[in-house]
């Protein structure tokens, strides 16, 4: 299962990055807001800044324009940005078009607020290259987000699509593990899931006891 991390932040980038277990980055409005990156100039400079920080890694650009023309476009330039850019496009009607335009060109997408296996199913007829199943948010409104991605990774499996399902709204190492069994090709997660990973008491204790008795036999 590929690693990304769900942020624009540049350090978290970088330091899950250092960990060299990275394998892209997500991003999306509100995140860029949260960074307080905002004007036209600066959200693409910053999209290119986070491109050569994870080389060779998928970062998704979320297009704003919400109507067929305008997401061409909007995608267009932000595929022009950088070779790592998969541009992000929500699931609607236009978004299932902009999909196609978008496969139809070799230039890679990520199908963005799936909830439902028929959203992924669409997405997948349409060629997108990923598909973001938000399992966060349906367990916010008491239905299984990771039941989704293994629903999705059953139909995928199915029918052989290329689509690869990257579980979405991420809160906590759990989702990730779940993610994996179920089958998820990608999971986006904040760092502190991928950092979460790392903890075992037993780890500690085994650590300290190595070290103690290695101090104890000069
Ligand atoms: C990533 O592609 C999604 O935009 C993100 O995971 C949404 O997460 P949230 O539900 O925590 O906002």
């Amino acid at each position: 299962m590929k690693f990304f991390i769900d942020t624009a932040n540049l350090a978290q980038i970088k330091e899950a990055n250092e960990l060299g277990v990275l394998d892209g980055v997500t991003t999306n409005p509100s995140l860029m807001a949260k960074e307080g990156i905002h004007g036209d100039a600066k959200v693409l400079q910053h999209y290119i800044d986070i491109c050569n920080i994870v080389k060779g890694g998928d970062v998704s650009a979320e297009v704003i324009a919400t109507d067929l023309q305008g997401m061409i476009a909007e995608g267009e330039k932000l595929a022009a940005l950088h070779p790592q850019i998969v541009v992000k496009i929500p699931m609607t009607k236009d978004g299932v078009k902009a999909l196609k335009y978008f496969s139809s060109k070799g230039i890679k997408t990520n199908c963005t607020l799936v909830f439902s296996p028929g959203q992924a199913l669409l997405a997948a007829k349409a060629g997108a290259t990923y598909v973001s199943p938000f399992i966060g948010r349906l367990d916010d409104v008491t239905f299984d987000g990771v039941d989704l991605i293994a629903q999705i990774v059953h139909i995928y499996r199915i029918y052989n699509y290329q689509t690869q399902v990257l579980a979405a709204s991420i809160r906590h190492s759990m989702h990730i593990i779940r993610c994996a069994e179920a089958g998820a090709d990608v999971a986006t997660c904040p760092l502190n899931a991928i950092t979460d990973l790392l903890k075992h008491p037993l780890t500690d204790i085994g650590l300290a006891k190595f070290l103690a008795d290695h101090a104890a036999n000069k």
